[in-house]
């Protein structure tokens, strides 16, 4: 879906402010422009700060991705890059339910599960978090996914299919420029005609990047837990993706 817009899409009424980026209307009825912030939350949006350039390298980071899923056939809202923290993406009603892949352990594996950090995962796990910010996303399962309505049996099947073949994809993309995909979390929306595709963004805010030789932490981890170097971190990201390209 990257076609390119014959003309740049105008910027009009701020539609959403989240914790990392802000969508906006355009001239367009079928654009939305989606601006990167350099804000950082965490834990709930109880620890806040802000990491310098971080808006940019996740708006180019996520243009890469998005571009490199459409080039192997999976549909997503990217359209182009507006500016270096901006892109058009096409509009779609998000599906309440953040599909999280997880390749090795970490994060909420380690701190509520006791899994010990840093063992690769066979199978990988796929997890559903119901996206309610007030309720703290919290896990669901199928159950309550199908009891809720957010999807049906072949909705769920198809959002898993997909998710296993984003990782497939960006395993082999991040490996190719010596890192370990550690885990990510996806957002899925729907068109106008009822087809789901992958939306929001994928970068270093929503991945967990280790690099493969030291295992240093790439990620917003360097954030949440005070690791230092946070935005030397990001560019990092930043200047591996831009060059495997
Ligand atoms: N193509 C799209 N069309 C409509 N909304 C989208 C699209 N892609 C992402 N979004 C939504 O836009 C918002 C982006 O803002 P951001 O990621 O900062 O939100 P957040 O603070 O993480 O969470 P919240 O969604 O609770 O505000 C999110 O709500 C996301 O679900
Ligand atoms: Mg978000």
């Amino acid at each position: 879906m990257s076609e390119t817009t014959e003309t740049r899409p105008v910027k009009g009424e701020l539609l959403h402010e989240g914790k990392a980026k802000k969508v906006f209307k355009t001239d367009r009825e079928d654009l939305l422009i989606q601006e990167f912030k350099n804000d950082a939350t965490a834990f709930d949006g109880t620890k806040k700060g802000t990491i310098e350039g971080k808006g940019t390298v996740n708006c180019q980071v996520s243009a890469m991705m998005f571009k490199l899923l459409a080039e192997n056939g999976i549909e997503n809202h990217y359209v182009e890059l507006l500016s270096e923290n901006a892109m058009a993406i096409l509009p779609v009603e998000i599906i309440p339910v953040e599909v999280v892949v997880r390749n090795i352990t970490a994060g909420s594996l380690v701190r509520h599960r006791g899994f010990e950090e840093g063992k690769k995962l066979d199978p990988t796990i796929v997890e559903w978090y119901l996206k309610n910010n007030e309720l703290h996303d919290p896990l669901i399962n199928d159950s309550h996914i199908l009891a809720f309505g957010y999807l049906d049996e072949d909705g769920m099947a198809l959002l898993r299919e997909k998710a296993l073949k984003i990782n497939e994809i960006l395993l082999e993309f991040f490996a190719g420029i010596g890192i370990d995909l550690v885990d990510f979390k996806l957002e899925f929306g729907r068109r106008p005609d009822g087809s789901i595709i992958l939306a929001d963004e994928i970068s270093p805010d929503t991945c967990r990047l280790w690099d493969k030789e030291t295992g240093r932490k790439l990620d917003k981890d360097r954030f949440r837990f005070d690791l230092g170097d946070v935005e030397e971190a990001y560019q990092e990201i930043l200047k591996r993706t831009a060059t495997a390209n």
